[in-house]
Formats: structure tokens, C-alpha cells, sequence
């Protein structure tokens, strides 16, 4: 293998923000996943419209001790606890029991229930309000599936008939994946409860309302240059209604100003991916964990064009100047002063520094060129007008090619846009033959913001194409400027979308091999590239019809199949030794394979070729010697 490098060359720089993550909340991203509250469905919110299997209940059961009788119902009347926080629950309590008799609600959280550690201290919080005059005792307990208590209860007495904020701290005092949390009440009337939340101390820097922080540290390690939020095809796709009377309906397209605020007045709305989703960790949370892991913010606004399978364009020109102010009002809430009106809210949540915004994309996969450019001039006018430090994204649709990417392609070029989003998923060894994509790319034209790649799976193969191709970006760091793996995050009860690039459960995390890929690439950005050039012979090219020599290290344990593979997954010959001794040999045997239409027949086998006798624990080095005579694919 020889490289050759030029000096006498310099190569284009790369920048600071080459490398970032795409986050969407896909795969319970948000809720159940990056957000860390740990009770699931707090609010009495998910419905039908979300997801067929919802009921206002979903994750919730009727619980009732000591004889204790009465109901309990998700109600959505006139004593909600505000006009966007619809549904609560209503317990009728009849009295029944002992004076320790409690009926209420029991909580499952996410996957197998809420994880808690020994030692560590949970925030609980629950709005109420009762019709009974001496109050009503509410007994708050954290246990597991078996009903073994996990922390000492909670006894808060619920007094009047006004919305009340009620808190306290559960401290674990064991460790447990199959968490519960009940809520339940003595005494006689009406008890009305919401908002019932279960919260982790230790979140992501200790933020309030925060992020779980395994999976935020996992985020941050990458070293992000930027975050790119919330979507993907959640952004554009529903309504481009506000919510507000008399809309209230759901399927609403994610709209930055629902997501801010208090959170028990942050209405819920169906996620494009088949859930609910709270907004608890709206705008507001995602520019402060971009500041947190030292990422720029990006933000993605709906366009008022759908993809993701639909496409439509929404022609009403007073929703596109609201939208086109929402976007306008977005970039005061992010960078504005105290003074201003967005800028007071963010400074009301806490944060009164500018988080400063200097990018922001409009649409997601718009499969309408021609309606996306013209509502996107729309957009880029009004924030060159008012923001000319800001650098407004277009996109070019689904696809690496074809009409709708090149006509898109085509506009950017001709409105002079500055940045344009590619997303394509492809097989390994496109991102192996397509390593040259940006090398003829116009050096002057639009910069790339690869927003979304990922080769389509999640095995060594891929991570090994994606960093090939990854290798292609950094030569062309002159046009492309930023580049994400996509998605991001996936909780394995609830996949929409697989490959991703960290999986996780209520408790545990991990990266896959293109996490490590990333780690990898993010971790380690070079300044500029160094012009070079590098000259091998391949070990195995065109059809095989030399020797492939394999080496392996085993114990009787470790290999009871072989399989050998293309770039893109697909069997070439595989051996499960069912056939008995033979194709093994520890360190000079030989056995010999032919490779016949796909299938591969035995040739040469020594008599004393065997696998490490069963049993023996010890490492063997082995040699698989194969010669194959055709290659399939
Ligand atoms: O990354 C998953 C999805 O892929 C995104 O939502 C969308 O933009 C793309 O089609």
C-alpha cells in the first residue's frame, strides 16, 4: 500500500462544524427516550388520533387497596387544567375502607417500567385540586412490578378545589428496571389529578427538565458541531394550523411556539411516527442542550410543502406570512434581547444570553420543487430583511438523483440559495462506489449540508462504507460544509426506523458500529485536507479466482459458522460445520471450497482438519484457506 503526499498542494479547510448530529423524535427520541421523564403518558393526553391502540389511560391502570371503591376517568370538561392541557383524570372516591384505604392510578413508564438506582433521588410533581372540604390524602409510591417498594411513600393532602402544584423527592433505596409509580387517594368526593411526573435528579448537567443522561453523554461525546432539530419528516408533515380555538385538533405540524412555556401548558400532538409526544422537550430544552454539548443550534421549520409520501402544498398566503413570522419571532426567541418580546420569554425560562442562532433550514424532503422554492422565497426574503447574519438551508428533496433532486438542485442555484440539504439511505456499497460524489460538485455554487446519510444497517460492514465515504466528504470539505448521520436515537420497543446511530432501553445504551464510525471521524477533524493520493493491490478483485486467506483466532465456543460476504450483506458461502470434521485446521491445514453458483462444494479436505475439540478453552489460531472459482454478486 503506498500513499503519496503532495506538498506542494494545500487542500481545502475543514471546518469546526463539519461533523454533527441529526436529532429527530423518531423511535421515542423525546419522550421515553432523550427527555427524561421517567411516567409515561403524565398528562392523559394520548388519544386515538395519536395511535389506534391509545385511550386517554394508556399506560396507566385502576388501582385500589385497604377496600377502597370508587372510578376513574380521563375527562377533558370545563375544569381542565387550561385550554391547551384538555384531559385530566377525575377519581370519584366513595369512602370505602379503613382509614388507610387508597384508590388511584398506577403508572408502567417506558419498556419494561421506570428505572431507578439505588441512592438516587426522583422529583415528583402532580397538579390537583379536590371537591372535599377536609382534603384528600394522597399516598405517592414508587414500587416495583411486583409491588416491592423501592422508596419510601409520599403523603401529600390534596386541599381545595383549585389547581395546585404538589411536590416532593422519592430517594431509591434499591435498584430496579420494572419501576411503578401509584397515586392514590382516601376519603370521599371528587379528586382531579394532572401533569403527574416522575422526574430523575441527575439529569444531563442537572438540568430541570432535562435529558437522560447516559444517552446525552453519549450525544456529547461525539463532539458535535451542530444539532440539527426536531425533524426530518415530523417538521412538516399535518396541519400548518396553530393550536389554538377553535383548532384544537391534532396532526399539527411541529411548530416551534407550542413547545415552549410552562410545561403543563404545552399542548400535546400526535407524532408523524405513530405516538404521542409531549413537547416537554420543546425548543427551548434543544438550544439549551446544543449550548450544552457545544454544537450549534439548527433548527428546521415546516415549509408549508409536505414529503415523507405526501404532496401537498398548502396555498393560503396568510398562513405562509404566519409562518414566515413564527420564523422571524423564533430568531428573536433564540438571539434576541431581553427586551424584545421573544427574547423576554426565553430569558423567563431561564436563559437571558442569547443562544446565538446563525442557521436555520426550511422543509424537510419536499418532494414539490417548484412549490418548496417559491414558499421558501418567501421565507428567505423576510429573514434576509430582518437577519442578514442568518443562513436560511433549502433542501433538495428524498433523493441522491433523479428529477426532483436535479430541479431542485436547479432553483437553489438560480435563487442563489447558500446551503442546500441532501438525505439519502443507501445499500454499503453505494457509499463505497460513491465515494467521488462531491468531486465534481461546482466549487462556487450552493455549500452541502449532508443533513441525513446512513448506509442500511447497522453492522460492521456499514460503519466500515460510511467511514470510506465519510473520507470523500472531508476531500470536498469545500462544499461540504456539514454532514449527520441519521437518525440518531432509536429505543428498541418503539423502531420506526432502523439503522440508527445509538439504540437504548429504560436503562441501558449503546452505540453501534456507525456511532463508533462517527466517534471516530468527530472526534478526530483535521484542520485542512492534505492533498495525497494512495495506490494498493486489492487482495481480491473482479472475480475470485485466486485464494482467500482467513485468519481467525477461536475457542471451541466461538465459531460454530462461517459466513463470507459482500460489501452489501450478501452470502458469498457459508459453513455451519454441520457436516462433521474437516474444514478447519489449526495453523497449516488447508480445506479448499469451490464456488458453484452460489453454492460451494468441499474439494480438498485433510483427515486431521477438526474444529478445537469441544471443551478446550484455550485460543487456537486458525487458518480458512478458500479458493473460489466464480463470485456471485
Ligand atoms: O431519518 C429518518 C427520516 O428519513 C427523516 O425523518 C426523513 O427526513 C428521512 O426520510
Amino acid at each position: 500500500y503506498t500513499l503519496t503526499v503532495d506538498r506542494t498542494r494545500t487542500g481545502p479547510e475543514i471546518g469546526e462544524r463539519m461533523y454533527g448530529v441529526f436529532y429527530e423524535d423518531i423511535n421515542r427520541a423525546a419522550d421515553g427516550g432523550l427527555y427524561a421523564e421517567l411516567v409515561q403518558n403524565r398528562s392523559f393526553e394520548y388519544a386515538p388520533v395519536d395511535n389506534p391502540s391509545y385511550t386517554g389511560l394508556t399506560a396507566w391502570t385502576e388501582t385500589a387497596t385497604g377496600g377502597a371503591t370508587g372510578t376513574a376517568r380521563v375527562v377533558d370538561d370545563e375544569h381542565r387544567l387550561n385550554e391547551r392541557n384538555r384531559n385530566h383524570l377525575r377519581l370519584e372516591l366513595h369512602g370505602t375502607g379503613g382509614a388507610d384505604a387508597r384508590h388511584g392510578v398506577t403508572n408502567t413508564g417506558y419498556n419494561s417500567g421506570i428505572a431507578v438506582e439505588r441512592g438516587e433521588r426522583y422529583d415528583f410533581s402532580v397538579w390537583a385540586r379536590t371537591d372535599s372540604r377536609r382534603g384528600t390524602p394522597l399516598t405517592v409510591t414508587l414500587h416495583d412490578v411486583s409491588g416491592e417498594p423501592l422508596a419510601a411513600p409520599l403523603r401529600p393532602t390534596v386541599r381545595g378545589d383549585r389547581w395546585t402544584k404538589y411536590t416532593g423527592t422519592l430517594t431509591a433505596r434499591a435498584t430496579s428496571t420494572t419501576g411503578r409509580l401509584t397515586v392514590a387517594a382516601g376519603g370521599f368526593g371528587t379528586l382531579r389529578l394532572d401533569m403527574v411526573s416522575l422526574f430523575p435528579r441527575d439529569t444531563y448537567k442537572g438540568r430541570p427538565n432535562g435529558m437522560r443522561k447516559d444517552l446525552a453523554e453519549k450525544i456529547a461525546a461525539l463532539k458535535p458541531g451542530f444539532l440539527r432539530f426536531p425533524g426530518g419528516c415530523l417538521v412538516n408533515t399535518g396541519s400548518h394550523e396553530a393550536y389554538e380555538a377553535p383548532n384544537w385538533e391534532r396532526r399539527r405540524s411541529y411548530q416551534w411556539k407550542d413547545t415552549i412555556g410552562p410545561v403543563e401548558e404545552r399542548a400535546t400532538n400526535a407524532n408523524f411516527w405513530g405516538y404521542n409526544q409531549s413537547y416537554g422537550l420543546g425548543y427551548y430544552e434543544y438550544f439549551r442542550f446544543a449550548e450544552d454539548i457545544g454544537a450549534m443550534p439548527l433548527p428546521v421549520v415546516p415549509a408549508l410543502v409536505t414529503g415523507c409520501g405526501e404532496n401537498e402544498a398548502t396555498d393560503d398566503p396568510e398562513l405562509l406570512r404566519r409562518h414566515v413570522r413564527d420564523t422571524l419571532d423564533l430568531i428573536e426567541f433564540a438571539n434576541g434581547p431581553v427586551t424584545s418580546e421573544w427574547g423576554a420569554r426565553r430569558a423567563e425560562m431561564g436563559h437571558p444570553e442569547p443562544f446565538g442562532l446563525t442557521h436555520l433550514a426550511v422543509g424537510n424532503e419536499e418532494n414539490l420543487p417548484d412549490a418548496y422554492y417559491e414558499r421558501l422565497a418567501a421565507f428567505r426574503e423576510a429573514v434576509e430583511a430582518e437577519h442578514p447574519e442568518i443562513t436560511v438551508i433549502a433542501n433538495s428533496g428524498p433523493d441522491d438523483t433523479g428529477a426532483t433532486f436535479d430541479r431542485a438542485w436547479e432553483l437553489a442555484r438560480e435563487t442563489g440559495v447558500e446551503m442546500v440539504d441532501e438525505h439519502y439511505y443507501n445499500s454499503p456499497s453505494w457509499f463505497l462506489e460513491n465515494n467521488e460524489r462531491y468531486d465534481s460538485y461546482d466549487r462556487f455554487g450552493p455549500k452541502v449540508f449532508l443533513g441525513e446519510y446512513a448506509s442500511q444497517d447497522n453492522r460492521f460492514r456499514n460503519s466500515l462504507a460510511e467511514a470510506a465515504f465519510m473520507t470523500g466528504l472531508e476531500r470536498n470539505a469545500d462544499v461540504v460544509e456539514m454532514a449527520s448521520y441519521a437518525p440518531l436515537l432509536a429505543n428498541t420497543d418503539s423502531v420506526q426506523w432502523s439503522p440508527d446511530l445509538i439504540w437504548f432501553d429504560n436503562a441501558r445504551s449503546w452505540g453501534s458500529t456507525s456511532y463508533e464510525t462517527q466517534k471516530l471521524f468527530m472526534t478526530n477533524t483535521g484542520d485542512e485536507v492534505v492533498p495525497s493520493t494512495a495506490s494498493a493491490t486489492p487482495v481480491v478483485s473482479g472475480p475470485i479466482t485466486g485464494a482467500i486467506g482467513l485468519s481467525t483466532w477461536a475457542t471451541s465456543a466461538a465459531y460454530d459458522d462461517v459466513r463470507v460476504v459482500s460489501a452489501d450483506g450478501e452470502e458469498l458461502f457459508a459453513d455451519d460445520f454441520s457436516s462433521g470434521a474437516g474444514r478447519w485446521t489449526e495453523a497449516a491445514g488447508r480445506g479448499t471450497w469451490t464456488v458453484e453458483g452460489g453454492a460451494y462444494v468441499q474439494t480438498d479436505t485433510a483427515a486431521e482438519n477438526t474444529m478445537v475439540t469441544a471443551g478446550d478453552p484455550a485460543w487456537h489460531d486458525y487458518d480458512l484457506h478458500v479458493r473460489a472459482t466464480k463470485r456471485e454478486g
